[in-house]
C-alpha cells in the first residue's frame, strides 16, 4: 500500500463564517478524485465547515489537549474536535512549539489523546534556520520524531509534516535536494520503528504555492503538503490540490 496523498490546509488564526464560501469554491472548482483534501480552520469554524463540506473534504483542528476532559479553560479535547466533525488534528506545529512552549513530550501526549479519540494526528517537525546553518537538521528531525510520535502511531492514524521553521510564511523554500534528504531520512526512521512506516503519509510544509507545488510533489517520499497562506483562498489552494 502506498501512502495516501494528502493536500492539507492550515488556516491558522484566520477565518470567519464568511470564509466558508472559499470551501464552496474549492469543492465546485476543483474536484479531488486522486487525493484527500483536509482543511484545518480555527476551532470556531470546524462544525460549520464539516457540515458544509460533507464528504467532499476532511476537516481538522489545529491543536488538542492531552487530557480527555476537565478543568482546562480555553483548551479543546480531542473528543470535542471529533464531536464537532473533525477527523484530523495538527499537533506540534512550530508556532505552538514557539508561542506555547510545547515540548516533544507534550506533542506525544496530545498525539496519544488524538488517537484515543479516533482522530488522525498530523504531527509537525522542522528545524530552525540556526539549526540548519549549524548542520543539525537531520538530528533535530530525528529527535522530534522520536520524542513526538507515540508508539501507537500507524499509517491509518498518523501523518508527519516536515515544516522547516524558516520556510513558514517567508516565501523561502528549501532546495528540492534538501527536502528530499529530510523526507528520505524520515521515511527510513519511520520504517525502522513502525511496521507500516513505509505507508505513513509525509507532507512538506513551508511556502507551498501554486507555482512550486508540482515540483515539490515530485520529490521522493513527499506525499502531499501542509499549506498555510495559500490554503485560505480556493483560487490558490485549488491548483495546489490539482498538482498532487
Ligand atoms: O502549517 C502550514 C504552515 O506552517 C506553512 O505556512 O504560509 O508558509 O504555507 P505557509
Amino acid at each position: 500500500m502506498a501512502p495516501q496523498k494528502l493536500a492539507a490546509g492550515n488556516w491558522k488564526m484566520n477565518g470567519t463564517l464568511a470564509s466558508l464560501a472559499e470551501i464552496d469554491r474549492l469543492i465546485a472548482d476543483h474536484p479531488t478524485p486522486g487525493c484527500d483534501v483536509l482543511i484545518c480552520p480555527p476551532a470556531t469554524l470546524i462544525h460549520a465547515m464539516a457540515a458544509r463540506a460533507g464528504t467532499a473534504l476532511a476537516v481538522g483542528g489545529q491543536d488538542c489537549h492531552a487530557k480527555a476532559s476537565g478543568a482546562h479553560t480555553g483548551d479543546i479535547a480531542a473528543a470535542e474536535l471529533k464531536d464537532a466533525g473533525a477527523s484530523h488534528v495538527i499537533l506540534g506545529h512550530s508556532e505552538r512549539r514557539t508561542d506555547h512552549h510545547e515540548t516533544d513530550a507534550e506533542v506525544l501526549a496530545k498525539s496519544q489523546a488524538a488517537h484515543e479519540a479516533g482522530l488522525i494526528a498530523v504531527i509537525c517537525v522542522g528545524e530552525t534556520e540556526a539549526q540548519r546553518d549549524a548542520g543539525q537538521t537531520l538530528d533535530v528531525i530525528a529527535a522530534q520524531l522520536a520524542g513526538s510520535v507515540p508508539d501507537g502511531a500507524r499509517a491509518a492514524n498518523t501523518v508527519i509534516a516536515y515544516e522547516p521553521v524558516w520556510a513558514i510564511g517567508t516565501g523561502r523554500t528549501p532546495t528540492n535536494d534538501q527536502i528530499a534528504e529530510v523526507h528520505a531520512r524520515m521515511r527510513a526512521l519511520l520504517t525502522a520503528r513502525f511496521a507500516d512506516g513505509a505507508d505513513m503519509a509525509l507532507l512538506y510544509g513551508g511556502s507551498v504555492k501554486p507555482g512550486n507545488a508540482a515540483e515539490i510533489f515530485a520529490i521522493p517520499h513527499v506525499n502531499g503538503a501542509l499549506v498555510g497562506g495559500a490554503s485560505l483562498k480556493a483560487v490558490d489552494f485549488g491548483p495546489i490540490v490539482a498538482a498532487l
